[in-house]
């Protein structure tokens, strides 16, 4: 008999994006929603379209664009939230309104400054309204945790009587610990009567570090459905981590009795896509996808694991799509070399992407001997940053001169269309000239907030990667570059932020005289 599954909603998209410093483009988030479809994500709640013009772009390109999942958008629970929410995904294959509102006394009393019948009016209103514009509505009472438990039962009967397929519990705040959330979803399960008539769901945050247990637990108690974010990105400490939780589930079926839908492969390709897109590094000792997830450092440990995998594994690397560290190319390698590789890494390219990426590989071997899986990795991040269609500005030429005795002076060219435009500053040191030529050419008022040199792979060959923040207005934007070269990457890193920035800004006008 087929195993009882627990449906997966991924909301890198949109509690991930409420990470601070996050901030992605409609096309950034529409590869996102296409490699969470790949690794095959039940649900994808693709934003809050009613928070910005920008978000209701992105939740409908997603809805239109991502056919397999359920596409969802988050709604207050207000008239207009709900319409703007179906707007935005209306033309899903399988659209899912998701309306929440504070439920706890103290949220009630100091947010929304109202008394818990009119929360329970609104919220039913809410779901009602979701429900005349489809079949598939998700309630959240926020704050879950601390609500009261007879008024949080009141809330979770009327709603479901009304049509809420999905009642989500969130621990908004991380307070729970495991033995409570089972013991409160046990009594939630007692004192619902038509609890059976929707899905239960939990939503974690992980405050203190509890959000991948608490989600577990919830499993035990009976939930079906778990809201993740990948790498486990979100508001403040973030959201239960979605590879955590996946991998605790099919790892521990034995003991869970449950599994997902998830294709687990993907888990591997899926973090580094977001890592890279949001600018936040990994932990080296992340669970499933830092980089020591599946190193072996004491002599014991490796050699048990030679004599036999299962004495320190509980968990293949391939099963979580870590590529195998055999094949390492190099100058000679070809063409058909390169995209086995890469198929290998996850990346089904078309003919002209692979030209592009043979250029830069090729670039790349003659400057550094071997180019492993992390080179590769690297490679195609800067391939995605520079072909996107978004990249107004693209980097030609990088020229610096510094060292003791110099002032360091920097010549940058920048191409926009087809014109070349260059241009020379000095600076306090190479890093800061470079950006202030470049600043002189974009001439956009920007504060760089945050800068951060790293290597790609070991040795004295290593490409250096530079991940930066800078600030406009209040907002903060992410741009990452690679190179041999630290100063190259750290232009690209810079100009990937301002194209970046004007992207978003380009998509908020148009969206915004769009609607
Ligand atoms: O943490 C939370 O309570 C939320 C809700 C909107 C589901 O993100
Ligand atoms: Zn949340």
């Amino acid at each position: 008999m087929a195993m009882e599954t627990v449906k997966i909603l991924d909301t890198t998209l949109r509690d991930g994006e409420q990470s601070a410093g996050a901030g992605l483009t409609v096309e950034e988030k529409l590869e996102i929603a296409r490699q969470l479809e790949r690794m095959n994500v039940d649900i994808i709640e693709a934003g809050f379209a009613a928070s910005s013009p920008g978000d209701f772009e992105a939740v409908k390109t997603i809805a239109r664009a991502v056919r397999s999942p359920v596409i969802a958008s988050l709604a207050r629970c207000v008239i207009d939230d709900i319409d703007t929410a179906w707007d935005a995904i209306k033309d899903a294959e399988n659209p899912r309104i998701h309306t929440f509102i504070s439920s706890s006394g103290v949220q009630i009393m100091h947010q929304l400054r109202k008394n818990q019948e009119e929360v329970l009016d609104m919220a039913v209103a809410s779901v009602e309204r979701a429900k005349g514009h489809c079949e598939d509505v998700e309630f959240s009472p926020m704050d879950a945790t601390r609500t009261d438990l007879d008024f949080l039962c009141q809330l979770l009967e009327a709603t479901i009587a009304v049509g809420a397929t999905t009642i989500n519990i969130p621990d908004t705040v991380g307070y729970a610990v495991p033995s409570e959330f089972t013991e409160f979803l046990n009594s939630i399960q007692d004192k619902v009567p038509n609890i059976n008539q929707a899905t239960l769901s939990v939503h974690c945050h992980n405050d203190l570090g509890l959000a991948a247990a608490n989600s577990i637990a919830a499993v035990e108690a009976g939930a079906r459905q778990i809201e993740v974010c990948i790498n486990g990105l979100g508001e403040r400490a973030g959201n239960a981590s979605a590879e955590e939780v996946i991998m605790a589930i099919e790892t521990r079926k034995d003991k869970l009795g449950v599994a997902t839908n998830i294709d687990t492969r993907q888990i591997y390709r899926t973090s580094r896509m977001v890592s890279d897109l949001f600018g936040f590094a990994l932990q080296a000792n992340k669970a499933v996808v830092g980089a020591n997830a599946f190193r072996h450092a004491s002599g014991i440990h490796q050699d048990g694991v030679l004599k036999e995998r299962s004495t320190f594994e509980i968990m293949e690397p391939s099963s979580v799509g870590w590529p195998s560290n055999e094949l390492v190319l190099g100058k000679l390698s070809g063409r058909a070399g390169l995209r086995a590789r890469l198929e290998d890494l996850g990346y089904q390219l078309k003919k002209e992407d692979l030209d592009s990426a043979f250029e830069a590989f090729k670039a790349l071997a003659d400057r550094k001997r071997e180019v492993n899986d992390a080179d590769l990795e690297a490679l195609m991040a800067n391939e995605r940053r520079t072909v996107s269609e978004n990249s107004i500005y693209t980097l030609s030429h990088v020229q610096v001169s510094s060292g003791n005795h110099e002032i360091p002076t920097a010549t940058i060219v920048l191409k926009k269309d087809d014109e070349e435009l260059l241009e020379t500053a000095t600076g306090t040191g190479p890093v800061d000239a470079v950006y202030a030529a470049i600043n002189k050419i974009v001439g956009v008022p920007l504060t760089l907030t945050e800068y951060n040199v790293g290597a790609v792979t070991a040795g004295i060959d290593a490409q250096g990667s530079v991940t930066i923040r800078m600030k406009k207005d209040n907002q903060e934007y992410v741009g990452r570059g690679s190179d041999t070269d630290i100063l190259v990457a750290s232009a690209k890193a810079y100009l990937h932020s301002i194209n970046r920035l004007l992207a978003i800004e380009e998509g908020e006008k148009s969206a915004a005289t769009k609607s």
